[in-house]
């Protein structure tokens, strides 16, 4: 595990977005893993700033999105497919083909969870995998727990996420209650991850994560079981 100190939410994004940036230069046709939450917005904006500049080419790249609520409709503003078109997507050369979310109105979740993991698979896995961190160390929405579940899979939000994520709806009652979220095991079997971590609420998480033990109830974590994961952390 390697670990990065920022002294500024602005350089952790973007070094953040320069990962992925030497990740498409390198490997234009990579797969990449994708996350939504107020953390990523500043590398996503990063990566803007440098296709913008000429810097970086996203038109031969596949995307898989770590989760999205369930049920939600893909024009609610709320759901991450809305998050990631406003915030990358419509921005940037992404071929729409190639962009992956898990459906949060697919009638049956099961078989969405099912399907989406085959296709990752099929893709050839994960490059590069970027992930948030929930002040309960959640990764994804994979919550702590006594178990873990591997593949993709449809959970319950625990309360504290739903409070944590209230402040994007009008209220808490309106945060949808349940998610399809890529299981640990689909976030382990990517080549490459990081894991980008701001501000003093997500300390506890990260002094976890960095302690090197595994522990289900800080599911962020099993990354220690993971040979390449780079944490980028600022406060
Ligand atoms: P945040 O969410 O970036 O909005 O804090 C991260 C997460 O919950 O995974």
């Amino acid at each position: 595990m390697r670990i990065e100190k920022f002294n500024s939410y602005k350089e952790m994004s973007e070094f953040v977005g320069d990962l992925f940036a030497s990740q498409l230069l390198l490997k234009p046709d990579s797969v990449l893993g994708l996350a939504t939450g107020s953390t990523p917005i500043g590398a996503y904006e990063h990566l803007v700033k440098l296709y913008n500049e000429g810097k970086v080419d996203f038109s031969k790249c596949t995307t898989f999105n770590l989760d999205e609520y369930y049920p939600i409709k893909q024009d609610n503003p709320q759901s991450y497919y809305y998050f990631m078109n406003e915030h990358l997507f419509s921005k940037v050369n992404v071929n729409k083909a190639n962009l992956h979310i898990p459906n949060g109105s697919a009638p049956d979740a099961e078989a969405e969870c099912k399907a989406y993991d085959e296709l990752i698979d099929k893709m050839g896995g994960i490059d590069l995998q970027l992930l948030g961190i929930g002040e309960n160390g959640h990764i994804g929405f994979n919550e702590p727990a006594s178990s873990l579940d591997p593949g993709t899979h449809l959970t319950g939000l625990t309360e504290s996420t739903i409070a944590a994520n209230a402040r994007f709806f009008d209220s808490a009652d309106d945060v949808p209650r349940h998610a399809l979220t890529m299981g640990v095991g689909s976030i382990l079997k990517a080549k490459r991850i990081v894991i980008a971590i701001n501000g003093e609420k997500k300390l506890d998480a990260f002094n976890k994560l960095i302690e090197g033990k595994v522990d289900t109830m800080s599911p962020a974590t099993v990354l220690n079981l993971h040979s390449n994961v780079i944490v980028a952390f600022s406060n």
